[in-house]
This record gives structure tokens, sequence and C-alpha cells, in this order.
């Protein structure tokens, strides 16, 4: 076996395939398909300060090649994911990456801080691009400036690692990645998805009680792959590809493309496994032509 290890700024990860957030629960519910703690990390569905109910349905439909989803965030609260979930994830050894989620500054601060008080929590992924709520998600991923304002107050709450998530919807991805960076995130993650819409043609309405929803799978795939390379280009910071992932081969062109670790979304819907396979990939693929998974990052590049 090569070394599958990857390091994401101070934080070294096992392996570099993570799940992806929204798409793996908070990882305890696949603990009966496959063993969590092998994975490089989960990042947890996203948390806020109070727990919430998201969207009315319908939330998710199929699309050609993808799915859209408007859920609206629904999740336990920070409180009860530290008092009911982190406990056993931390015993388990799993590789945790709090996913958080705000409609304010203050809001995004106190969750920050009091994930910064719990052990096993590796590092914190802020979700600044979310395009199904009304208030704080996608708004501060857009632009630059809040962008570096919700990326700085957060950096003072917390010690633990700062991975900041990227909208594909930012006019300008380059200067918002930047800002975060120069705002003291320590790793990026590319990208969230993209709202789209269906309309459903026997009830002539849109499909999804939101309207619109994001759109992620293989469909998003070459949008994602394009934006990290820009990205791993731009920045000096570690970044985390992530889109449309199903595949070994899907994993490797984000590696390729200079992204240090991959998160699997969407494909887990369809085979819970889907992480666990394509990190086991990835390890055959290294043993094949004699190389370490870092050996890899960027090699696409030239
Ligand atoms: C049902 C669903 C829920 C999601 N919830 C979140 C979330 O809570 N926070 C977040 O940052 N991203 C969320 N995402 C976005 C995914 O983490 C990922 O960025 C996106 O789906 C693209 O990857 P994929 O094509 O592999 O699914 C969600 C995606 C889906 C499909």
């Amino acid at each position: 076996m090569t070394d599958q290890q990857v390091s994401i700024g101070t934080l070294t990860l096992k392996n570099p395939v993570l799940t992806a957030s929204g798409c793996f629960g908070y990882g305890l519910e696949f603990a009966d398909f496959i063993d969590i703690a092998a994975l490089g990390g989960i990042c947890t569905k996203g948390l806020s300060l109070e727990p919430r109910a998201g969207n009315p349905p319908e939330r998710i439909c199929e699309t050609p090649a993808g799915m859209l989803n408007a859920i609206g965030l629904a999740n336990v609260g920070v409180d009860a994911f530290c008092r009911d979930k982190l406990p056993r994830l931390r015993s388990a050894g799993v590789t945790v990456i709090a996913n958080i989620f705000a409609s304010s500054i203050d809001d995004f601060v106190a969750i920050a801080d009091k994930l910064n008080q719990e052990t096993g929590v590796h590092a914190i992924e802020l979700n600044i691009s979310c395009p199904n709520v009304r208030h704080g998600g996608i708004e501060f991923g857009r632009d630059p400036a809040m962008a570096a304002q919700v990326t700085s107050a957060v950096r003072s709450a917390t010690r633990l690692p700062l991975w900041v998530k990227m909208s594909p919807e930012a006019g300008d991805l380059v200067a918002v990645a930047r800002a975060c960076e120069s705002s003291g995130a320590d790793a990026l993650t590319a990208i969230n998805t993209i709202r789209g819409m269906v309309i459903d043609v026997q009830n002539l309405r849109p499909k999804l009680a939101n309207r619109t929803g994001g759109l992620s799978g293989p469909a998003l795939r070459p949008i994602a792959v394009r934006m990290v390379w820009d990205l791993v280009g731009a920045v000096g910071i570690p970044v985390v590809g992530i889109g449309g992932i199903a595949t070994t081969r899907d994993a490797l062109e984000f590696l390729l493309a200079g992204a240090s670790a991959v998160q699997v979304g969407t494909a887990s819907f369809r085979d819970p496994t889907a992480a666990q396979r394509i990190a086991a990939g990835i390890a055959d693929f290294c043993r094949r032509h004699s190389i370490s998974a870092r050996d890899i990052i960027g090699r696409a590049r030239g």
C-alpha cells in the first residue's frame, strides 16, 4: 500500500477522499455500510445556531446527470450535534469537518466558538455558498468584501483549521478566494451547487416548492474541475475539489487539476459506499503506478 495521506494545511487526512456536506448526514447514518473512520473525513450537514426544519417539500428532484435540491439547510443545530453526534464520531476516530451556516456574522462566530470548545472537530468548513436559503447563504460568497468579513470574524473565534466553501455563482471567484485567503482561511473547498429549475409539465408548476434548487451530480463536474483548476492557480492555500464525483476516475481528475483532496456528494445517495470505493480506487491507482496520493496532486498542470 502506498502512502495515501494528504495534508490540508496543518491537518493530515488518512486519504484524500471525504464526504460532502448534506450528502452524508452526520456520518453515523452510514456506519452500518462502511467504516467511516477509514475515510479521509466527513463533512457534516450544515450546522446552524438553532435547529432548522428547512424548506417545505418537494425539496429534491432528479435531473439529467444530477439532481436539484432545495433542502434549505435542515439540521439539528450545533448544540444537539455536539451533544448527540460528536461523542460517537470522536470515539470511533472519525475525522470530522463541521460545515457551518448562519445568516449573520455574529451567528457564524457563535457557532465557531461552540465548536472550538469541543474535542473531535478537526476543521470548520464555512458554507458561504448555499443557494437555497433566503438570508445569509450565497450573499456572503458572492462578494469578496463580505466573504473576507465573515472569514476573518470566524478566524478570530477559533483555533481550528478554517475551510471556506466557494460558490460557483460568485461573479469573480478568484477575487472571493483571494479575499478568504488573506482573511485567514486555511483551505478553500469548491464547489457548492449552482441554481437550477425544473417545471412539472403535468401540474404546470415548478417541481420544487422553493421553485429553484441547487444542481449537483455529474452534470456539475466539468464546471467544478475548471473552477478548481483556476483556484489552484490563484491562491497559495490548498483547494478541496467537489462536484459530481462518482468514480475513481472522476476523483483523479480533481487531484490532477491540483485539488489536495476531494469530497463525494450526490453519489452517496445512490451508493452509500461511494466514498470508500473511490478511496480504495485511488489507493489501487497509486499502487499500480508506484506513487503516493500526494504525487498525483497537480500533475496535469505540467
Ligand atoms: C441534498 C444536498 C444537501 C446539501 N447540503 C449542503 C450543506 O448543508 N452545506 C454545504 O456546504 N453544501 C451542501 N450541499 C452541497 C454539496 O456538499 C456539494 O458541494 C454539491 O452537492 C456538489 O457536489 P456533488 O455533485 O458531488 O453532490 C448539499 C448538496 C445536496 C445534494
